[in-house]
């Protein structure tokens, strides 16, 4: 039987949860009224936060008749544009796109991303990088004055399987830190990417100039990825808690 002060905290917790499902929805909303135009081709991010977006933008495009063509950054993002209705497509057919909008883990001052929380790192940075517009999508916890601050988990780094170790050792030796292969959540095996690699959660013990380090990373072989985005995103609408939006 659960004590009165689990129960209490329970509570708390169930509170806190709502709370940030209504930032996300409020974040999601904001970005989809604010910069989805008729005509416009979309970029979908992944995980959570994205869903609100992609709800708002099928009711959008029912109510308002829009023509608007989206092109998804996951497995993730293909099944909710198709789950909603919406025309999918990809970047053979659509490499250019009015607007990109996509979650992230953590948004420092300078609006640097930490992504990749959600293994859609690549993708995502692909997507992001064809848009003409990159808009994120956030809830008030994952703003940051410096990387690190609030997402503990680390930088996501795709790689080529065979390069896991190499890459891991490579990153301690010259960033420092601690480097994890992600496991699955049963622990039979590492979390294999849409493209059929792994991720390495680099867990960073200080703040760096994240546009040199990213640049560095990619360097090493067997790299393909990583969740640093530095310059890349336009703006970010944060849901915060007391029902706002805050935009950077
Ligand atoms: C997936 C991502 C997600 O956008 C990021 O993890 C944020 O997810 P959520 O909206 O669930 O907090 O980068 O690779």
């Amino acid at each position: 039987r659960l004590s009165e002060k689990d129960v209490c905290l329970s509570r708390t917790y169930s509170k806190c949860v709502t709370m940030a499902e209504e930032a996300k929805k409020r974040a999601g909303y904001a970005a989809v009224d604010n910069h989805i135009k008729n005509n416009h081709v979309v970029g979908v991010g992944s995980g959570s936060t994205i869903v609100y977006a992609v709800d708002r933008l099928a009711e959008r495009v029912r109510q308002e008749n829009l023509n608007i063509v989206c092109v998804p950054t996951s497995f993730q993002a293909r099944q909710l544009i198709l789950q909603h209705g919406l025309t999918l497509s990809d970047l053979d057919r659509h490499p250019e796109l009015d607007v990109a909008i996509d979650g992230a883990d953590e948004v420092d001052s300078a609006l640097t991303l930490i992504k990749g929380g959600g293994g859609c790192l690549t993708q995502e940075k692909i997507v992001a990088g064809c848009a003409k517009h990159f808009i994120v999508i956030a809830d008030y916890r994952k703003d940051s004055k410096s990387l690190g601050q609030q997402w503990k988990k680390g930088v996501p780094i795709e790689v080529i399987p065979m390069a896991y170790v190499p890459v891991t050792k490579a990153i301690m030796q010259r960033f420092g830190g601690e480097v994890e292969l992600r496991m699955a959540v049963s622990k039979a095996g590492p979390v294999v990417t849409d493209n059929s690699n792994f991720i390495l959660d680099w867990k960073f013990e200080k703040t760096h100039n994240w546009k040199e380090v990213n640049t560095a990373i990619k360097m090493i072989p067997g790299v393909v990825e990583t969740g640093l985005f530095v310059g890349m995103a336009e703006r970010v609408y944060f849901g915060m808690e007391d029902g706002s939006i805050r935009t950077r």
